[in-house]
């Protein structure tokens, strides 16, 4: 694509939220009271949020005005088919069930499938995706290549899954103790790293080989087809809407959190081709979403969600939206600033571990860092290290490799000028290291615990 294609934002804009600067003293007083979480942080103190990625889109004139087409009906809503042609379209599954956002579909599909005693093997976790394993009994296994635990590792495709570990997995528990194998693209909890579609095919043939079902956490596949366009031999110029029917065909269904690709603020989706699994899909989103034809979603919200599938496999929108990330993540990389390499398709993870080598784990540094960040500029980012990584089932804290901080950029809500103001931030910040400290953890829920967990700074 010409560099001018991509060079401004492939959008002009019709509506504006006014944001405003708050003073340190402010911001100090906000994040101490919010327990150093930026979770628990108000949005209004929030200059440019970069908590998160998911729901936080600016929907299109065309979804604003798809809104009124909605039927509100209560069973068989003209907006259900037209969410439901939209992902046989782009997607290519037989069926959709649509779930008020991603977990909703992660339930319905763990309840189905997993039995205690069950694994599921899986290129890296998820917190949401893991909790509904577990509360099903099953167990994660961890089979992404090595490669993608190490920040500064550059792989084209770090979200792959390592094929020897798939296999000696299967071997260990038992396939018939595997409802299923689950690729995340791209792989959100290792810095959004892509998977190929060499890799994708591959795990096609091992799943068949074991008689195994194949089930995608499709959230962010769009940017996985981009980024298979941009570094993939053969996929050079191929359109996004193409590589991105490729890649789903490869699976037997899969989770959506439609707060992600599909460029709306609320919706997701279970689909799959079995009709057996479907049938048990639309008994049990009935218990905990909605009916069938709505799954907790507003007819509108449906109607939201069917347009993005369209925009969000448009070439100029994604090809923006990666480069966007990329450009903040590059001026970091000139200033030195040790982010996790190369970046990846929806946010830049600053490396906690390399950024605060003088604050242990123990006193999570990218917590701090992440307070530190606000304080300095009122931009807010998300802890993804050691606190997100939870406790395991003896109770002990998990010690992931990867310590970072997340700064997510939303769909289409920010400008490149934003990027460096947060870039100026994290540079001054970087240059002035040493003076940050560590944080006590004084609460701590029983689950998902970095949404609501409080701390104190340390002396
Ligand atoms: N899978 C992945 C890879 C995700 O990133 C998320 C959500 C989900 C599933 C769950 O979807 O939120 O719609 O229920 N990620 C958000 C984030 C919360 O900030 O990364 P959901």
């Amino acid at each position: 694509m010409p560099r001018r294609d991509i060079m401004a934002e492939p959008y002009k804009i019709k509506s504006v939220e006014t944001i405003r600067m708050t003073t340190p003293e402010y911001r100090q007083r906000a994040i101490a009271e919010a327990g150093y979480n930026t979770f628990l942080l108000k949005s209004e103190d929030v200059y440019i949020d970069l908590l998160t990625d998911s729901g936080t889109n600016a929907m299109s004139d065309m979804q604003w005005s798809a809104l009124m087409h909605g039927d509100e009906a209560y069973a068989g809503a003209r907006s259900f088919f037209r969410l439901e042609k939209a992902v046989q379209e782009i997607y290519g599954y037989k069926h959709m069930v649509p779930t008020h956002q991603g977990r909703g579909a992660e339930n319905l599909l763990s309840t189905i499938l997993i039995r205690p005693g069950h694994y599921v093997p899986q290129n890296m976790y998820f917190t949401t995706t893991r909790a509904h394993q577990e509360r099903n009994g099953g167990t994660f296994v961890d089979v992404i290549i090595d490669e993608a635990h190490d920040s500064q590792a550059e792989h084209p495709f770090k979200g792959n899954v390592d094929l020897k570990k798939l296999e000696e997995t299967i071997n260990r528990v038992g396939p018939q103790n595997i409802p299923y194998v689950n690729v995340a693209l791209t792989v959100n909890m290792a810095g959004g790293q892509p998977v190929s579609m060499q890799n994708l095919r591959d795990v096609r043939k091992i799943c068949d080989k074991y008689g195994l079902r194949l089930m995608y956490d499709a959230t962010r596949a769009v940017e996985n087809a981009f980024f298979i366009q941009e570094r993939e031999e053969g996929y050079a110029g191929k359109p996004i809407r193409e590589i991105f029917k490729e890649m789903m065909s490869y699976s037997d269904g899969c989770t959506m959190s439609g707060k992600k690709d599909l460029l709306v603020n609320i919706g997701g989706f279970l689909a799959m081709n079995d009709d057996d699994i479907f049938a048990q899909a639309k008994e049990l989103v009935v218990v905990f979403e909605g009916m069938p034809s709505y799954g907790g979603l507003a007819g509108r919200d449906m109607e939201a969600m069917a347009q993005g599938c369209y925009e969000m496999v448009d070439d100029h929108y994604i090809a923006h939206r990666i480069y966007q990330v990329r450009y903040l993540g590059e001026q970091l990389i000139k200033n030195d600033v040790p982010i996790v390499r190369p970046v990846g398709g929806h946010a830049v993870f600053l490396d906690a571990r390399r950024f605060l080598p003088h604050i242990d784990q123990d006193q999570f540094p990218s917590q701090a860092l992440a307070a530190a960040l606000y304080e300095d500029s009122g931009v807010r980012s998300m802890e993804r290290g050691i606190v997100s990584a939870g406790r395991n089932k003896r109770g002990e804290n998990n010690h992931p490799k990867l310590e970072l901080v997340r700064l997510t950029i939303p769909r289409r809500v920010y400008t490149d000028r934003h990027m460096d103001v947060v870039a100026d931030s994290v540079i001054d910040l970087y240059q002035k290291r040493n003076s940050l400290a560590g944080l006590k953890m004084v609460y701590e829920p029983p689950t998902l615990r970095f949404f609501t967990a409080r701390f104190e700074r340390l002396p």
